[in-house]
């Protein structure tokens, strides 16, 4: 498996995310990507080990979620909700469990974790690390920083 470099991953369209790896359960950063030739926000969770990376697009109306604060996850219903109707997400799948918009999905972004931390891949960008799982588990050297 080649690894790509810092710079080559820039190029293709990944997107850093600094100190992703230092989020608690439940908390979330929100950056900027390209996604289907638009300028969009994302945001990285934290869900337990596992950093999980959304497009902040709620299925319902296409809006973001979060009302532009970042609030995207209730830990009382370990659920990420839209703020504008109250649909409610599996964390770990993007599935919509609850709400206007039941059995859709929020869009799901790959990430990849290199020694510089996280990346969010757009959908321009390659990843030869590519997984077919929606979850993706934190560095075990998350720490070091
Ligand atoms: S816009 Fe999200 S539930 Fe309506």
């Amino acid at each position: 498996m080649t690894d790509l470099g810092s710079r080559d991953r820039e190029s293709s369209g990944a997107v850093f995310v600094a100190k992703a790896e230092e989020l608690a359960h439940g908390q979330s950063l929100v950056f900027e990507l390209m996604v289907d030739d638009l300028r969009q926000t994302g945001f990285v969770l934290r869900h337990g080990d596992r950093l999980l990376a959304y497009v902040n697009r709620c299925p319902h109306w296409n809006v973001d979620l979060d009302f532009g604060d970042g609030r995207m996850y209730d830990e009382r219903i370990d659920r990420i909700y839209c703020r504008n109707h109250g649909a409610t997400f599996v964390p770990q799948t993007g599935l919509c469990d609850f709400g206007p918009c039941v059995g859709s999905r929020l869009q799901l972004l790959d990430v990849v974790v290199d020694r510089d931390g996280l990346w969010v891949l757009g959908d321009t960008a390659q990843s030869p690390e590519r997984q077919a799982s929606p979850e993706h588990e934190a560095p075990p050297d998350s720490s070091r920083r």
